[in-house]
């Protein structure tokens, strides 16, 4: 079920059929190679992954080759992005594409090892209720990897004062603290993508392998 709330959906969706051609895309490139590693960083290899604001479908990509067993879904509420996606992945039945938002998954409870989402979470309208969700869908133990500009440093504070009309605004390391831990997240680390400047992370946080653990051991940033 597709909510749309906010004109980053709509001007993703025009922008879709060209989305790939940008000169973005060599840069959101050096993004997905991390959390590619840290996908198949697992103990044991994921049987689901679940990309959240898949686009074209360009992370599940990379990914293909390196899971080669596991279910690959992408959700995107633009349906321009998951078009071509479906084009993209026509002969790969592994691959599954959805019109949805990340606070709506058509996914079961604890149906997914790991949830990926690249340069997306800015965008989403609902993160508090989207990260929840994200914890419904993920399996004990399950992980999040989760790649997006942050408020931390020098240069994310700049950023975060000026691209507030991008998307929602990025969030700094308190509030991301706050919306991982309430939404049931038992423990959370962030590390840079990029030295020096720019402020993108890869944020990983995992799902209590059991309730009793998530009240034991909260996280933190
Ligand atoms: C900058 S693109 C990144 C696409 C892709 N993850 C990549 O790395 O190439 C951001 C994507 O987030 C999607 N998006 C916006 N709001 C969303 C929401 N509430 N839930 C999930 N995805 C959303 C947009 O439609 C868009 O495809």
């Amino acid at each position: 079920m597709t909510r749309r709330h906010h004109g980053d959906i709509e001007r993703f969706d025009e922008w879709s059929t060209t989305y790939d051609r940008g000169p973005g895309q060599h840069f959101f490139g050096r993004i997905h190679r991390p959390v590619v590693e840290a996908v198949c960083s697992g103990r044991v290899p994921p049987r689901r992954v679940v990309d959240l604001g898949c686009g074209t479908g360009r992370l599940l990509e990379a990914l293909r080759p390196r899971v080669t067993e596991a279910e690959l879904i992408g959700v995107d509420p633009a349906e321009g992005m998951i078009a071509v996606a479906r084009t993209r992945f026509a002969a790969e039945p592994r691959v599954r594409l959805e019109v949805a938002t990340a606070d709506h998954l058509p996914l079961a409870d604890a149906s997914v090892d790991v949830a990926t989402t690249t340069m997306s979470f800015h965008h989403w309208d609902h993160q508090d209720a989207a990260l929840r969700e994200v914890v419904r869908v993920l399996a004990p133990a399950g992980r999040l990897l989760l790649a997006d500009v942050l408020g931390i440093g020098f240069f994310g504070r700049i950023l975060r004062s000026t691209g507030r009309g991008h998307g929602i605004g990025y969030r700094d390391a308190a509030e991301l603290t706050l919306l991982l831990r309430d939404a049931g997240f038992s423990a959370w680390r962030r590390r840079r993508l990029f030295w020096p400047g720019i402020p993108i992370y890869l944020v990983e946080a995992q799902r209590a392998p059991s309730p009793s653990v998530l009240r034991a051991r909260p996280g933190e940033m």
